[in-house]
């Protein structure tokens, strides 16, 4: 019986996503830190969500603890019915099969070819004959735009490209949900829309549903339907893109003239910078 209260019915007008009441503290030499103070939201079936914010202000951890990936403190994330805070790993791992993950890394096996790779989730998590699996695997690539680099090594192809494959990998079993970690990271301009057009492809095209990290606002113009901007481990806002467009607050009013854009960058390629000597 345990089981039911972890479940509810679920109608198309449900969210798939409901975020409630979540917080996250963190331990550190000088004491307890709350990065997340109590955030609430919900994402619609077949929606794109954009999470905004600046540096530090916790929104990779929720994205963490959306994923499953680090424990909320507290709180709940209700992902397609069922509340995952407190779930045994391997409940865990049988709702991870509904969603696919875009890190900021990429994170692309660089000894594999790209077909390899995203030939890789297929592998773990499904019996199919190697032959079926190959045809999957083009399919993708044809999908983001990438079927002439199936036979090449990451090393071989461009970052934005690098970008593409990661998600044909983070699609390769037709998630209902893709997180994206600042999926724009690192890349231009023309690279960065590239991404955004594919992000809207698989919604209006496949009808998935997006949660989208990002700290450019160009891409958020693109991309969201709704956001949740945090600010201090708070929700600043939670709305329409028209009612981030439109708001007052002098918070939201500088991350939309492109303000916080810096910060956020310098962080991000701070951070990206210490990932790659890592590798
Ligand atoms: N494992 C951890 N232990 C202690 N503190 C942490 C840990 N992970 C994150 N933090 C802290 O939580 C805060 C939020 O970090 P987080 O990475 O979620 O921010 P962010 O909004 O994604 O920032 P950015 O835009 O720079 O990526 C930061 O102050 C960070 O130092
Ligand atoms: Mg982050």
């Amino acid at each position: 019986m345990a089981d039911d209260s972890r479940k509810r019915s679920q109608s198309n007008s449900a969210p798939i996503i409901s975020v409630k009441n979540v917080t996250k503290t963190f331990p550190t030499p000088h004491g307890p830190v709350e990065v997340l103070k109590g955030i609430t939201f919900d994402v619609k079936r077949g929606e794109t969500v954009c999470v905004l914010g600046g540096s530090g202000g916790g929104k990779s951890t929720l994205l963490k603890i959306m994923i499953g990936a680090i424990p909320a403190t507290s709180g709940e994330v209700w992902i397609d019915g069922e509340n995952i805070v407190g779930m045994k790993e391997r409940d865990l791992n049988r709702i991870r099969r509904k969603f696919g993950v875009l890190f900021q890394s990429g994170a692309l096996l660089n000894s594999m070819t790209v077909g390899e790779n995203v030939a890789l989730p297929i592998e773990m998590h499904t019996k199919q004959a190697p032959e079926t699996i190959e045809i999957m695997v083009k399919v993708k690539l044809e999908q983001v735009g990438l079927r002439a680099a199936f036979d090449l090594l990451p090393s071989e192809i461009s970052g934005g490209m690098q970008k593409r494959a990661a998600l044909a990998r983070a699609i390769a079993l037709d998630p209902k949900i893709v997180f994206y970690d600042e999926p724009s990271a690192g890349l231009d301009p023309i690279a960065t829309a590239a991404i955004d057009e594919l992000i809207n492809d698989l919604k209006t095209k496949m009808g998935m549903t997006n949660v989208v990290v990002t700290h450019v606002m160009e891409s958020v113009r693109r991309i969201a339907d709704k956001v949740v901007m945090l600010d201090k481990g708070n929700v600043l806002l939670y709305g329409t893109l028209d009612d981030l467009l439109n708001s007052d607050d002098p918070r939201v009013r500088k991350f939309v003239n492109g303000e916080v854009d810096a910060l956020a960058a310098e962080s991000e390629a701070y951070s990206s910078f210490l990932q790659d000597l890592m590798v």
